[in-house]
């Protein structure tokens, strides 16, 4: 396992040691739509120390990482991956988010006025959301299948149009859950809050958790991958 630096760009390193992943969360680095920056340049803007490097390393030597080598697939395996995976965790979760955050609001909005502002911002990450999977769904990801079959610049062009629009849609995803994590004070459910607060909090996280390791799949391996193949075109 290579030794990272902190010349390292955020996005390679959780491409090459998947589980720095949860180091990255923990000191709330962006590693998905911020994964284009060094490692040093996230340091800095957060006033982090450049020990974070050392745990990094360290993770690095304690772990094998081989269970979840997405670079060994082919962009069809990791769109397979990325549908069965990502996907169906949102399409079934984001509904089921909506409805418990508009039964929170109904149970304790009148104490805890920030959860109109919490509904508001949940109904914008679905709708935002789910037109984004049906674009992947519909146009790109059918594009890079068409592409392994039949591999021509036509074949793989409607993949390749839709990349920067679909990391637009990354960058708008990552800034509602920003303003939902900082809402909600890191997801801490109040001490008046019930069980369906508790859930709602809980699946928020799961959820805040699941799309950046989605994101990061997109924006650093596949689109990545999807342009190595048409500059060797
Ligand atoms: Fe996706
Ligand atoms: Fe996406």
């Amino acid at each position: 396992m290579k030794r990272f630096t902190t010349t390292d760009r955020i996005g390679d390193i959780v491409v090459a040691l998947p589980k720095s992943a949860e180091l990255f969360q923990h000191y709330r680095i962006d590693y998905c739509c911020g994964g284009d920056r060094s490692l040093q340049a996230a340091l800095d803007e957060l006033h982090l120390p450049s020990t974070v490097t050392d745990e990094l390393n360290a993770l690095a030597r304690s772990i094998s990482d081989r269970g979840d080598d997405w670079q060994a697939l082919t962009p069809p395996q990791l769109v397979d991956h990325i549908v069965m995976t990502h996907h169906a965790f949102l399409w079934a979760n984001l509904p089921k988010l909506s409805e418990l955050t508009t039964t929170i609001l109904r149970v304790h909005g009148a104490n805890h006025p920030e959860l109109k502002t919490l509904h508001s911002l949940v109904g914008a990450l679905k709708t935002e959301l789910e037109g984004h999977l049906v674009k992947e769904e519909t146009v790109q990801y059918p594009a890079i299948e068409a592409y392994f079959k039949d591999p021509s610049p036509e074949t793989l062009k409607p993949a390749l149009d839709v990349i920067r629009e679909l990391e637009a849609e990354h960058v708008a995803a990552g800034n509602i859950l920003k303003q939902i994590r900082e809402l909600t004070h890191d997801f801490t459910v109040p001490e008046d809050g019930c069980g369906t607060y508790r859930k709602t909090y809980a699946l928020l996280e799961a959820t805040e958790k699941d799309i950046f390791q989605h994101i990061h799949l997109e924006n650093n391996l596949l689109f990545p991958q999807l342009a190595n193949l048409h500059s060797a075109l």
